[in-house]
């Protein structure tokens, strides 16, 4: 495990593969994330994280399709927004986003969020698969309960659930349900936007492997076979976090890691979910 690189993949439940390390950009917006994509891809990352909410997928698109980049080399994931729910919404509003990225086709379409008319806008997506719009189709932040009444009635099985996880928020039980299911669960905040990186139980895991406390959090999510996408707009940290591929972190401190879960939600308010 110890030897990933930026173009290693995890294999989906329809045979496209996604690098493990994307580049994560909520709150990028779009000017800087034409730039910010720009710098990821030289610097070799293959898979770039947007969504319609975060306002910014005309840069992103903007940024893959000048970077000299052959677009199969890139895995990009947009999502769609709350407010575009059901069958006719979720096509329109799937179409605006294609627009914008200036792209044929998406790698990966998310529905960002488990709200609205689910079970309608299941079947857009499904439909956007077969079209071959979206290369693969998935979810975000949806929970076991979520999942099972997706995979229940659906044809297709998410690809992919996106939800925040870290060492702070070990989701053990979804984390085994999405194996069990071969969903692949993708970790989204995995750096917890910040606000753990000076825990003194990470600074002295991170000492002792020489590496930084944001390597070691992206490097216990890799450790757990997951897919994660970190965010970060400057280039000395879009390197530091790619460095998180090469090492390895032993058995015992990723057990140690583990214990760190506080069920912290950096992101989001379970109890808001319907
Ligand atoms: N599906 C969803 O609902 C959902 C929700 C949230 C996020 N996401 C996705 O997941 C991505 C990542 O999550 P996130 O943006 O919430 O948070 P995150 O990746 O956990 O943390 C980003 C924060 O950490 C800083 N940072 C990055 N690398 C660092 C390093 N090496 N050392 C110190 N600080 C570092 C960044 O600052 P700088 O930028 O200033 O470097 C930024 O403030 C998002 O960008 C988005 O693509 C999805």
């Amino acid at each position: 495990m110890s030897d990933l690189s930026l173009t290693s993949t995890i294999t989906l439940n329809n045979g496209v593969r996604m690098p493990v390390l994307g580049l994560g950009t909520f709150k990028v917006p779009n000017d800087q994330a034409y730039s910010v994509v720009r710098q990821a891809l030289d610097i070799g990352y293959r898979h770039i994280d947007t969504a319609a909410y975060y306002a910014n997928e005309e840069g992103v698109g903007r940024a893959i399709r000048e970077s000299g980049v052959p677009r199969e080399e890139v895995f990009v994931t947009t999502k769609l927004w709350d407010t575009d729910h059901g069958k006719k919404e979720a096509l329109a509003a799937f179409d605006r986003s294609l627009k914008l990225l200036g792209l044929e086709y998406v790698d990966l379409y998310l529905v960002h969020w488990p709200r609205g008319e689910r079970a309608e806008t299941w079947k857009a997506m499904e439909r956007l698969l077969e079209e071959g719009s979206a290369r693969a189709i998935g979810v975000s932040n949806y929970t076991i309960r979520h999942l099972e009444e997706t995979i229940g009635r659906s044809y297709v099985v998410p690809a992919v659930d996106q939800v925040e996880f870290s060492p702070f928020l070990y989701q053990k039980e979804l984390l085994s349900y999405c194996r069990t299911m071969g969903v692949v669960l993708e970790a989204h905040s995995p750096l917890t936007r910040g606000s753990r990186l000076n825990d003194p139980r990470l600074l002295v895991l991170a000492e002792k492997y020489e590496r930084s406390p944001a390597q070691m959090m992206i490097r216990w999510v890799l450790q757990k076979g997951m897919a994660v996408i970190p965010k970060s707009v400057h280039r000395e940290r879009l390197i530091e976090n790619a460095g998180a591929l090469d090492f390895t972190i032993s058995p015992a401190d990723v057990a140690i890691m583990d214990s760190f879960d506080e069920g912290l939600h950096t992101t989001w308010n379970p109890e808001e979910i319907p």
